[in-house]
């Protein structure tokens, strides 16, 4: 994708790694589509960022909101080149302890949520011929880890729809890639983990990468990208 230009939807953009993407890739001539819950958080990032970034109230677990943001952006610049699934929760404990609605909540935003997007935006990829989503797992999408089966499930079901779409989108020509971090700096981290780990990866470093992906050839796909700190706990 030449970013200069491109259009993205970028999800769970008012803060963390979906807020440092939006910078990059505006600072790189891009515009940015931020979906998110918190008006407030996403018109601070608006007044950073500046027109290059529209702001959208979007709870993605919502299919009606999802097709009326959506609508709202190519009402707005008339095409989406690349969507980024970046929106997630996480709440970690015993399997016997965890809520429902935390479990509801894992579910509705990180696979749900997922899948809305990727089904309100494919016709419009489809239509262009070209085209770039990116879901952002977890290395918990690979591998259980005891009290965070809730999340595992969600991102497991992550990697298990990206590998699916990527099969299934290809010869429209619509790239579909999954990323795996480990620990990254950010709130998500910060609030839930019992055991935080010491040497975390920036949410810019996260950026920098998933913008290499989006800037490959068009028919230079990078499929799935494992990121972990070297030595999480120093
Ligand atoms: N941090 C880590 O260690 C780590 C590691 C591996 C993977 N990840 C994944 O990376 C992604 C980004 O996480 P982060 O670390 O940047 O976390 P973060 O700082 O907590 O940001 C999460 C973003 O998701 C948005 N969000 C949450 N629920 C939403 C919903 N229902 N609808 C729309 N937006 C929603 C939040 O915005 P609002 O609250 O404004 O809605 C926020 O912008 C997540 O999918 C997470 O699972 C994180």
């Amino acid at each position: 994708m030449n970013i200069p230009d491109s259009i993205t939807i970028i999800t769970g953009a008012s803060r963390g790694i979906g807020c440092s993407l939006s910078k990059l890739l505006i600072e790189k001539g891009g515009k940015v589509a931020g979906f998110a819950r918190d008006e407030g958080r996403l018109q601070e990032v608006r007044e950073e960022l500046g027109e290059s970034f529209l702001p959208v109230i979007c709870p993605v677990g919502d299919l009606d909101a999802v097709q009326s943001s959506i609508k709202t952006v190519l009402e707005t610049w008339g095409k989406i080149d690349a969507l980024i699934n970046n929106a997630g929760i996480g709440h970690f404990g015993a399997i016997d302890e965890l809520g429902k609605e935390e479990w509801d909540e894992m579910i509705s935003t990180n696979i749900t949520g997922t899948f809305h997007c990727i089904r309100e935006v494919v016709p419009h990829l489809k239509e262009q011929g070209q085209g770039h989503i990116i879901n952002v797992a977890s290395i918990a999408g690979l591998v259980g880890n005891p009290n965070l089966g809730g999340y595992n499930a969600s991102k497991f079901a992550v990697r298990g729809l990206g590998d699916a779409l990527f099969q299934e989108l290809r010869n429209d020509g619509i790239k579909v890639t999954t990323i795996y971090p480990g620990s990254v700096q950010t709130t998500f981290s910060s609030i839930r983990r019992r055991s935080p780990t010491k040497n975390k990866l920036t949410p810019d470093e996260v950026a920098e990468v998933i913008v290499h992906c989006l800037e490959r050839s068009d028919n230079f796909l990078i499929d799935t990208v494992v990121l972990r700190p070297l030595k999480p706990n120093g």
